[in-house]
């Protein structure tokens, strides 16, 4: 048996999928389009793996989401392909509805026509498994009390309304056609393999370039962070023992405000690898105009996950932050090829021709 992962060489994706070989030693399809938020690279350790099938497809395309789904006598699907970032959604929001609206549509209906064609006992233990946001609940005050799986869908961006949208339509093949379905809602993810326009791998790299740090608005909007590893295992155990139908919050019990998380990275860093001219990388924060519409509060909880399927997180902010800053400065060759824009060329170059 197999699973199919979509999306699998982006940063959650492409650690899920590391994790999933190491972990269960269970093939693993990876249909991936490529986009500029993905990069096989992430997976150069699977090379020359059995286990690990790279393929480069759009989720919209039915055709190969038919034939890899047959092909592979896939088990369960695990949906990580999106347009994510909040920013891109703004300046550009109609690749969002394109892969998160459309692209969902197309492969939710492209696996309910493989799963009513599979035996009783087989059709029973399929899954579709489709990662999702917090911030398809909108924007908490202060002393708002965390989401839960029950809080209304109130999305202010367009990525966050395009994830709300997919979000629906997974529930409606479920309750419409009976296909088996699981959601999770996670919070901010943060980790090895992170795309640098994102607030952490950002702000890291920046401070060692000697660049600005930059901060939208005040800086006191929240989130709750988790490390990227400790979604991966989350993402396991809710396909592994997850009520089909339900959705499934995960988070981090980790609430931090974004200016508190970029003085955590300095002061990391200041320990790590000092500036040259002793002085702290927080002299490097720098306040620019804020995001329109930005959300000022996202708090998770992730009570649920552990009642009723014993996920806890294991790592705690500091750890997880401690291990990404040296994960960034111990892999300055993978920082430079997505830098740099040349791993583009080498994708063009090995892909172009298939
Ligand atoms: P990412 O942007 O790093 O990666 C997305 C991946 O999807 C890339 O490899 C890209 O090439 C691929 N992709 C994009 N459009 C595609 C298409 N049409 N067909 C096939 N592949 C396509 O994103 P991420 O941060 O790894 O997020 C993964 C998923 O988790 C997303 O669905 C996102 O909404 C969700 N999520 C992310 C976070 C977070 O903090 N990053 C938190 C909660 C949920
Ligand atoms: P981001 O990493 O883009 O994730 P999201 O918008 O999905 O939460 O941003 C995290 C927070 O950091 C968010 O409140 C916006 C803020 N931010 C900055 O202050 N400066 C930046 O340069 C970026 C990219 C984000």
């Amino acid at each position: 048996m197999t699973i199919l992962v979509t999306g699998g060489a982006g940063f959650i994706g492409s650690n899920f999928v590391l994790d999933w070989v190491a972990e269960t030693g269970e093939a693993v399809v990876n249909l991936d389009k490529l986009t500029y938020a993905g990069n096989v690279a992430n997976l150069s350790s699977l090379e020359g793996n059995p286990l690990h099938i790279f393929v480069r497809a759009d989720i919209g395309d039915t055709e190969t989401v038919a034939k890899l789904l047959r092909k592979y006598n896939v088990r369960a699907l695990v949906n990580f392909a999106a347009e994510s970032h909040v920013d891109r959604s703004i300046h550009g929001p109609a690749e969002f509805i394109q892969t998160n609206v459309v692209g969902t549509f197309r492969l939710l209906d492209e696996a309910r026509a493989y799963w009513v064609e599979l035996s009783e006992e087989k059709k029973r233990d399929f899954r579709f498994l489709h990662v999702s946001t917090d911030e398809v609940y909108g924007s908490l005050k202060p002393l708002d009390p965390a989401f839960k799986e029950s809080n209304p869908y109130e999305p202010n961006s367009p990525y966050s309304a395009s994830k709300a949208a997919s979000d629906h339509l997974v529930r409606a093949w479920h309750h419409t056609y009976g296909l088996p379905v699981l959601t999770t809602n996670c919070s901010n993810n943060y980790g090895p393999y992170h795309f640098p326009e994102k607030l952490i791998p950002l702000c890291i790299l920046n401070a060692i370039a000697g660049k600005p740090l930059p901060i939208y608005g005040d800086g006191q909007q929240v989130r709750d962070w988790l490390y990227v590893k400790d979604h991966c295992a989350a993402i396991r155990r809710v396909l592994e023992a997850g009520e089909v139908g339900q959705t499934y919050n995960v988070g981090g019990w980790n609430e931090k405000a974004n200016l508190d998380v970029v003085h955590a990275i300095c002061a990391i860093l200041d320990e790590l690898r000092p500036r040259g001219d002793g002085k702290p990388y927080s002299e490097q924060v720098t306040f620019v105009t804020d995001r329109p519409g930005h959300d000022r509060r996202y708090a998770i909880d992730a009570s649920k996950l552990e009642r009723e399927l014993g996920w806890k997180p294991a790592e705690t902010f500091e750890t997880g932050i401690r291990r990404t800053v040296s994960w960034y400065l111990e892999n300055s060759g993978w920082v430079a090829t997505v830098t740099s824009g040349e791993y583009r060329k080498w994708l063009d170059t090995n892909y172009g021709s298939r």
